[in-house]
């Protein structure tokens, strides 16, 4: 699916937010788990640390405190969200979705919740589908949350997962603007390559012991990974007839470094203009792009006028981009550095 936002109504992100939890979980103390080192981890991925939620937060806890930090950059106290999206594989259980719950918390009582799961490619699906509702008119004010506990679904004895992943979650809010904030959209799946990264023991098909742990085939993903990266952004940059010289902030899928890299390599991009914060957080699935968006914006990097490209993958297999003219000016982050487990873009929490 690829298209402009043509709509006669502009829509924007005013508001943003992001939370981590506050336990850091480094590459030696997973080196005491399982067989693997520091120098394994940095070398293939990147990551030098991630975060773990703590046994009493699940996904909507996660998520609150990044709600309410872009709910306050718009003046809104939550009542009035007319719709929630959250985009995760990890909801807080299958029923009653994580969107409604948080809506409750929320007070956003005339809110249209639902959950969305498209893998890591997640967030970006939740705001093609928040935008496509606000450029109708029928959403005024859409919340989308990106945001996944992976920690919980990792086989804890498995190395060729359990190093990659991380907790954490993001969101941000869509409105009407007076001037255009997204400028064009792709989507994609390839169902075929499924079973390359999957949770076989976690639904209608089979829902028990011993598949209920992440498998992963992790030189299809990165093969893959590294094509759609590049092909996704190309395509969407066509489509609005925009170049890679244009592009002023590129945030990939924190999934790799040495995906990163490639895909900022292949396509071009200076790589003073890309945002990497995988290094501290691992792959936090659906909340890897706001994640590294709250970053981008603590560091000042998100500009009115900044041509902002943003593309995730992950399990579907599925892939999304978005194109954007940043609009707002959001709140300025805290001049000092936050301490470990407190955030770099004001949180109500730890963070992000
Ligand atoms: O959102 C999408 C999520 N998924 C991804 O982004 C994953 C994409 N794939 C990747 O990032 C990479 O394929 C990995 C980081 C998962 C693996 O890197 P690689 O360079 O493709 O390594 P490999 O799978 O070819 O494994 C090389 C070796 C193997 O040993 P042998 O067979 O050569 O003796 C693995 O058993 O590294 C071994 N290995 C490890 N060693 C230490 C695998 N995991 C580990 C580990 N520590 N954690």
């Amino acid at each position: 699916m690829i298209g402009d936002a043509r709509s006669d109504l502009p829509v924007t992100i005013t508001g943003l937010g992001a939370y981590a939890p506050e336990r850091v979980l480094t590459n030696d103390e997973l080196s005491q788990m399982v067989d693997t080192s520091d120098e394994w981890i940095m070398e293939r991925t990147g990551i030098r640390e991630r975060r773990i939620a703590a046994d009493s937060q699940a996904l909507s806890d996660l998520s609150l405190p990044g709600a309410r930090q872009a709910l306050e950059q718009v003046g809104s106290d939550g009542s009035d969200v007319d719709l929630l999206v959250v985009a995760t594989v990890t909801p807080d259980m299958m029923f009653p979705s994580t969107s409604a719950i948080l809506a409750n918390e929320l007070g956003a009582k005339d809110a249209a919740a639902y959950d969305l799961s498209a893998g890591c490619t997640g967030f970006m699906y939740a705001v093609v589908q928040a935008y496509g509702m606000v450029a109708a008119g029928l959403s005024r004010r859409a919340l989308v949350v990106g945001g996944d506990v992976l920690s919980r679904i990792l086989d804890w004895t498995d190395r060729s997962t359990l190093v990659l992943f991380g907790d954490g979650a993001g969101a941000v809010v869509l409105e009407p603007s007076e001037e255009a904030g997204f400028l064009a959209f792709e989507l994609g799946a390839d169902g075929a390559g499924g079973e390359h990264l999957w949770l076989p023991g976690s639904g209608s098909r089979k829902f028990e012991d011993p598949d209920k742990f992440v498998k992963m085939n992790g030189r299809e993903v990165f093969k893959f990974a590294t094509r759609v990266l590049v092909s996704s952004a190309e395509d969407v940059l066509a489509r609005y007839g925009a170049t890679v010289d244009d592009v002023d902030v590129y945030i990939p899928h924190q999934a790799n470094v040495r995906i990163i890299d490639h895909a900022t390599k292949r396509l071009g991009i200076p790589s003073d203009r890309v945002v990497i914060n995988v290094d501290r957080y691992g792959n936090t699935s659906s909340g890897s792009i706001p994640l590294a968006l709250a970053d981008a914006q603590a560091e000042g990097r998100l500009r009115p006028g900044s041509l902002v490209l943003m593309t995730g993958m992950g399990a579907g297999l599925t892939w999304g981009s978005a194109l954007m003219r940043w609009t707002q000016r959001l709140e300025a982050p805290p001049a000092e550095p936050a301490p470990p487990g407190q955030a770099r873009a004001k949180t109500t929490g730890g963070s992000a």
